[in-house]
């Protein structure tokens, strides 16, 4: 395994590429989040940023308060926040709270939900975070270049009593598709790449910079929180010498297990808290491998221990459980049922694309054109007025939805609003209490997820493979009413 992946951009040769160019001395923009209490503030708007090492060109990008990844927000369980976000970009912007549960109106989908917010507006947020956990915000307009840009943030929301812990770490991982003068390549919404894995890039950022080493003391127990913010790329994380435990998944409490084979799985837009036991010896190094695309394995940081003496003899003995969030069980015995069939894309050998694929690929430079369907059905971009919801979901009631994935290509599925129970794969009951609100589907899973309807609205529903999203694999359902409708 090559400790530098050959499509992960290498530092000297930005640095020579770069030699003749003029940089000014930019200084980062520094977060001016104005937090009193529970009201926080974020602009989104063009900075700059370190992207390529601190010896590297500036990549012009969009922000949040200047800072790649955007601030993070710490919010308190069941302690309602406002956040004021003020639009400084040339175009709409929204803000979407992912996998947190809130009401609609404050859901961020521009047309759907809210107006966008034009240039120079502001809008303001306001819920009240029911669950502890992990989360983040995005746009949710122009998805593709507002996200793949920069604008993404992570959002905490704190445990009533603290966890057990001797350090809580967040690591916001992030793929960019880089020029070699360090510039953010263009050429977003590329057809092709769309009916295929999406626009994965050539580096891959550690909380906004490239990954240096990580700092860790012998004997100590971390909680690292992981958010995957990539817009396509798709990690299989693998720590040398160590033993992560998963704790939560996209910000809800599991059974404490270890991950299978030892790899942590994270498409775009899911989150892992793994519980980490510093077992190493002092002064020793451990690597991080990221070996999701086969033949394309790449070190992404190593875990450095400082030459303290270990924190304490024996691992620590706390409980690694997390406190439950207040999640409605699903009554799977009166559970409606209802079966979303992704189809298209290429090689798909069946569904609208099946050997019309590369016909339709020749009309590729058209826009909006959909490559993926659910049900037969597309819906493209990031959202607008209008769009009928597939399905009507009865308000209250248990729902088991089987997401069947007759394509070739795998996607992170995303429901936006709720947080649903993963029942199944394939058949196979899935262990140790897994909750998620985006689930990774390989090519042909069928999985099955069971929530409760509780929360009434007009709910996106799709990939968070930003491409694919936006090429139709996109859909709405409905909760509200009394009755279910297909
Ligand atoms: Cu991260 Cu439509 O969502
Ligand atoms: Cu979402
Ligand atoms: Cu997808």
């Amino acid at each position: 395994m090559n400790n530098r992946p050959n499509y992960v951009i290498s530092r000297r040769r930005l640095l020579q590429a770069s030699a003749g160019l003029a940089f000014g001395a930019l200084p980062l923009v520094r977060p001016t989040l104005a937090a009193t209490g529970n009201e926080f503030r974020i602009e989104a708007a063009p900075g700059r940023a370190s992207l390529v090492g601190r010896d590297g060109p500036h990549t012009a990008v969009w922000a949040y308060d200047g800072t790649i990844p955007g601030p993070t927000l710490r919010f308190k369980q069941g302690e309602p926040v406002r956040i004021l976000v003020d639009n400084s970009l040339d175009e709409d912007t929204t803000v979407h709270w992912h996998g947190i549960r809130l009401p609609n109106a404050m859901d961020g989908v521009p047309g759907l939900t809210q107006p966008p917010i034009k240039p120079r507006e502001t809008f303001t947020y306001e819920f009240t975070p029911p669950d502890a956990g992990t989360f983040w915000y995005h746009p949710h307009a122009n998805s593709l270049e507002q996200l793949g840009r920069g604008l993404a943030g992570a959002v905490i929301v704190e445990e009533k009593e603290p966890v057990a812990v001797d350090r809580d770490v967040l690591w916001v991982l992030t793929d960019w598709r880089l020029t070699a003068e360090g510039g953010i390549a263009s050429g977003f919404g590329n057809r092709m790449e769309a009916a295929m894995s999406g626009r994965v890039g050539n580096a891959v950022t550690l909380n906004g910079v490239v990954p240096d080493d990580q700092p860790v003391h012998a004997g100590e127990r971390i909680r690292l929180r992981l958010v995957n913010t990539s817009l396509a790329r798709i990690m299989a994380l693998r720590f040398e010498g160590h033993r992560p435990v998963i704790v939560a998944t996209d910000g809800q409490p599991c059974n404490p297990h270890e991950p299978e084979g030892g790899r942590l799985l994270l498409g775009p837009a899911m989150r892992i808290d793994v519980v980490l036991d510093m077992v190493g010896g002092p002064g020793r190094r451990y690597r991080i491998i990221d070996d999701f695309y086969e033949g394309l394995a790449y070190l992404l940081t190593h875990l450095a221990y400082t030459d303290d003496p270990p924190l304490r003899s024996e691992p620590l003995d706390a409980p690694l459980r997390l406190p439950p969030n207040p999640l409605p069980e699903p009554d799977l015995s009166s559970a409606e049922r209802h079966e979303l069939k992704l189809e298209g894309g290429m090689m798909s050998g069946m569904g609208m694309m099946g050997g019309g694929m590369m016909q339709g690929m020749g009309g590729m430079m058209g826009h909006g054109r959909a490559v993926w369907t659910i049900n037969g059905t597309s819906m493209t971009g990031d959202g607008h007025a209008g769009m009928p919801p597939l399905v009507t979901l009865a308000q209250g009631q248990s729902h088991v939805i089987t997401l069947r994935n007759d394509t070739a290509w795998w996607h992170p599925m995303h429901l936006h609003g709720f947080s649903y129970r993963v029942l199944a794969r394939n058949g196979a009951p899935v262990p140790h209490n897994q909750w998620a609100d985006t689930v990774l589907m390989a090519p042909r899973d069928t999985v099955d997820i069971a929530f409760v309807a509780d929360n009434p609205g007009d709910w996106m529903l799709h990939c968070h493979v930003t491409d694919h999203q936006t090429a139709g694999l996109m859909t709405v359902l409905r909760v509200g009413g009394g009755r279910s409708k297909t």
